[in-house]
């Protein structure tokens, strides 16, 4: 056997072996564990948690704010009825729907209320055909109801 033919063999065979280990048929399999953050990349992952979650405070707040000052309010948030359109106009100068939505009065109540929201609150009287127009809406759409003590007006007790 020469020199070379040795040589050659032991290429050969010191070839497979790294070939198979690397393949993986023999030698360690294991995935090494991964090193342990360095500080820097600690330090790197908190800013980027505290960069997110002032982002996400950002956001919510705006999300509060827009809904608190966008005038959000349309004639939807009043019951659909003949005249919602023209009482959601001139009702909602001075005040939400909301002050209207929850009371519950009869139609004479309702009407004597226009009186006093003229009278006490500086409404500009309705002409006579809107105010029958949005006197009707509300007797329907906010009927009396028993026992609905948000909605007597200290204004209107006989
Ligand atoms: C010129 C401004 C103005 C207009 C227009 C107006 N209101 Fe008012 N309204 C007021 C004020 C002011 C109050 C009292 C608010 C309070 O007590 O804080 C009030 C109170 C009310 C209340 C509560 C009464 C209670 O039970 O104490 C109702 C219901 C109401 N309005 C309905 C209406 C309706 C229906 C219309 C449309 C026809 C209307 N308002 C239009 C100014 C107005």
């Amino acid at each position: 056997m020469t020199m070379s033919r040795m040589i050659v063999g032991l290429f050969v065979l010191v070839s497979l072996t790294l070939a198979g280990q690397r393949a993986g048929w023999w030698g360690r399999h294991e995935a090494r564990a991964p090193y342990p953050p360095t500080p820097m990349a600690l330090a790197y992952a908190e800013t980027q948690r505290a960069e997110a979650a002032r982002a996400a405070a950002v956001a919510a707040e705006n999300a509060r704010l827009a809904a608190v000052q966008t005038p959000a309010e349309t004639e939807d948030a009043l019951p659909p009825g003949h005249g919602r359109e023209d009482t959601f106009a001139r009702c909602t100068a001075c005040h939400s729907t909301a002050i209207i939505r929850r009371s519950g009065l009869s139609r004479e109540r309702w009407d004597t209320l226009m009186d006093w929201m003229v009278e006490k609150q500086n409404m500009t009287p309705l002409e006579p055909d809107a105010r029958v127009l949005i006197v009707d809406y509300l007797a329907a759409a906010f009927p009396a109801r028993r026992n609905n003590a948000r909605a007597r007006n200290p204004f209107l007790t006989e």
